[in-house]
């Protein structure tokens, strides 16, 4: 896939995945109380939507960690928008290589990031990091059936061999040293008003434009793929927070 095509299509989008600011503060409502002024990384920020709903609930700095360039400028431009550039600190880094003393971080953040590692090696990765009694929110895509139709478990194949149950990804979180505070699976219009809704209504203004950038009806037609088995199936599989804590 032409990177170049593929970032005309996805860049400067509100969300780089399925979310609301309304699950964010839920996920955070749901693990709370937290510690006054918490160390907090939120891991593949993307455009931080999410970022901005955890730098307005808390009186802390939020570490955005991202490898996308253009992803973190956007969050501080959006930052300074809103008066919140004291409270977001951008850093260009690999979330599989964090170079972060363990032991030292109160809230692990990470919407719709984890699976570029996997669930568990993420998990590996990412809960050393935790001081006692730490807390990690993810979302997730994941199985909401057993028996997904042959087209589904076709396409999750290709797209995401391993992805997991609400059950076998909370039995992983537990095997790495995890208690399950609570999970609950967002809602469609996480889907449709955070991610795409705004997809679409960029599509639509690129598809006149396909012969200007060598591999964009490619990425368009791939993205209108992905939209229509989620119109089709989106019972089927979702995206599911996992509130976490260290056992
Ligand atoms: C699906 S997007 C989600 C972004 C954002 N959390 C959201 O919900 O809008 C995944 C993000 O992970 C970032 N990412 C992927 N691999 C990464 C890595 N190894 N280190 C840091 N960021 C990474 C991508 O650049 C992208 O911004």
């Amino acid at each position: 896939m032409s990177a170049e095509a593929f970032w005309r299509v996805y860049d400067g989008l509100p969300r780089a995945g399925p979310g609301s600011d309304a699950c964010t503060r839920e996920a955070l409502r749901r693990l709370s109380p937290l510690p006054p002024s918490p160390r907090v990384l939120d891991l593949g920020c993307g455009p931080g939507k999410q970022t901005l709903v955890l730098a307005r609930a808390l009186d802390t700095v939020i570490t955005a960690v991202d490898l996308h360039a253009p992803f973190l400028r956007q969050l501080e431009a959006a930052a300074a928008a809103e008066g919140l550039e004291h409270r977001v600190h951008t850093r260009s880094a690999d979330f599989g290589a964090l170079t972060d003393a363990p032991g030292t971080v109160d809230l692990l953040w990470s919407e719709g990031a984890i699976y570029h590692l996997g669930w568990a090696g993420g998990l590996a990765r990412w809960r050393p990091l935790l001081r006692d009694g730490g807390a990690m929110a993810l979302s997730e895509c994941t199985w909401l059936t057993d028996a997904p139709t042959a087209e589904l478990a076709a396409f999750w194949r290709e797209a995401y061999p391993t992805m997991g149950t609400v059950a076998s990804n909370c039995e992983a979180a537990r095997r790495a040293g995890l208690s399950v505070v609570d999970t609950f699976v967002l809602p469609p219009e996480a889907w449709w008003d955070g991610h795409y809704g705004p997809l679409e209504a960029r599509m639509e203004a690129l598809a006149p434009r396909t012969s200007e950038v060598p591999g964009l009806a490619a990425v368009l037609d791939e993205a209108r793929k992905e939209i229509a088995l989620y119109r089709r199936h989106g019972d089927a599989y979702g995206y599911v927070f996992y509130l976490l804590r260290a056992a």
